[in-house]
């Protein structure tokens, strides 16, 4: 992969007679979750198990279905097809860890694009055995750009990609091994995401925020913090009206991240001043916006590079699947409110 190169982000099938045919989908989604041990997988299994969910749900840990283990993934997603009969699978596993990835690259492209291509022809497979078509929802990353555009103009999911660190090269190796798979697929960029569970920015700010006097946070860099919960919302509103029976099979790219826009330093800003208002009662060490030090990337100087401008443009998706967005503050407030409930873990 040259990263530089402008690459297509959306391929129409090559078969456009053959359409989607499920019929298990016109009545309840069938969802396979891989990754259900991390931030989106936990929200995804979370959501379709409450009382009030359409949705069936199947979702395997990494320890399951090890991406990194083509043998043992093919024969847990296979023997889970068969006896699940998924009409779609929701990939959020991944190999995450931005900066490890520069140390481990080619463990990063296993999991988050050989990977991708293996599931492709696995679905395929047995969508042909069982004569009903499994689509693919993935979800890919704001770092398969350069982060060059002007801050204030988002990308859009046909802007030319150019990722720059091994992770952001990973990802989009993944897309494109999706785009040419045999499987329908719909990849969702996502940015900046957090949750009440697992490892992110918002529980790192809590932590720091009461056991240190001073923190240095990075004001150059732009995205949307998005809200696993937000992503796995939308993804659901997603499968029931993707693909659609008459369709034929195609692959597409989107953008789904929350409404709005800040930097690291505006979000860790954000996050400790509600925190403290939420729970006034914590140890805080850090107690005004004073004690929170706006630094440049160099001077944070992380061993992978990371896009200036992560915004992306969400327009096509709300759109095409009538998604309202909530902006990333409301997102924040919902998380915080758990979080604070609980100590932190
Ligand atoms: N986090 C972000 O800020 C962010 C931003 C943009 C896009 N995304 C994308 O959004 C998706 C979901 O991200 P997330 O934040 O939910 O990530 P996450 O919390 O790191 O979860 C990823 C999951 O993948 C699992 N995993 C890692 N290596 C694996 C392997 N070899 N085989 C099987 N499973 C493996 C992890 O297992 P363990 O828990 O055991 O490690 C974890 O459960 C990913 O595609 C990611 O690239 C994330």
């Amino acid at each position: 992969m040259t990263p530089k190169s402008p690459a297509p982000t959306a391929v129409e099938a090559a078969d456009s007679s053959r359409t989607f045919s499920n019929p298990l989908q016109a009545s309840r989604p069938r969802l396979l979750v891989l990754g259900a041990g991390g931030q989106v997988g936990n929200s995804l299994l979370r959501l379709c198990q409450s009382a009030d969910s359409p949705m069936h749900v199947l979702g395997l840990t990494r320890s399951q279905a090890p991406l990194d283990q083509p043998d043992l993934f093919g024969s847990a997603v296979a023997q889970a097809i068969e006896s699940f009969k998924p009409s779609h699978i929701l990939n959020a596993a991944a190999y995450t860890a931005v900066d490890q990835a520069e140390k481990e690259p080619e463990l990063a492209h296993r999991v988050n694009g050989q990977a991708l291509a293996q599931l492709s022809e696995l679905a395929a497979q047995h969508s042909a055995q069982a004569s009903q078509d499994i689509a693919i929802l993935h979800y890919s990353t704001d770092y398969v750009f350069d982060g060059q555009k002007p801050v204030g103009q988002a990308y859009q999911p046909k802007d030319p990609t150019a990722p720059e660190g091994v992770y952001g090269k990973s990802k989009y190796a993944g897309e494109q091994a999706l785009a040419q798979g045999p499987s329908p697929s719909l990849v969702l960029r996502t940015s900046w995401v957090f949750s009440d569970h697992g490892r992110n920015f918002v529980k790192t700010m809590l932590r720091l925020g009461q056991s240190q006097q001073e923190l240095r946070v990075v004001a150059d860099q732009w995205g949307a913090p998005t809200s696993s919960d937000a992503i796995a919302r939308a993804s659901l509103a997603i499968v029931q009206q993707w693909p659609k029976p008459s369709q034929a099979p195609s692959n597409q790219v989107l953008h789904f991240c929350c409404e709005g826009t800040t930097s690291w330093h505006g979000f860790a800003c954000d996050i400790l001043d509600r925190s403290r208002r939420l729970a006034p009662e914590l140890a805080w060490t850090i107690t005004s916006a004073q004690q929170i030090k706006a630094i440049t990337s160099s001077e944070f100087a992380a061993p992978a590079p990371r896009p200036a401008n992560s915004q992306l443009d969400c327009s096509l998706t709300e759109k095409q699947f009538g998604l309202k967005r909530p902006h990333w503050s409301e997102a924040l407030n919902d998380v915080l409110v758990r979080l604070l409930a609980k100590p932190l873990g």
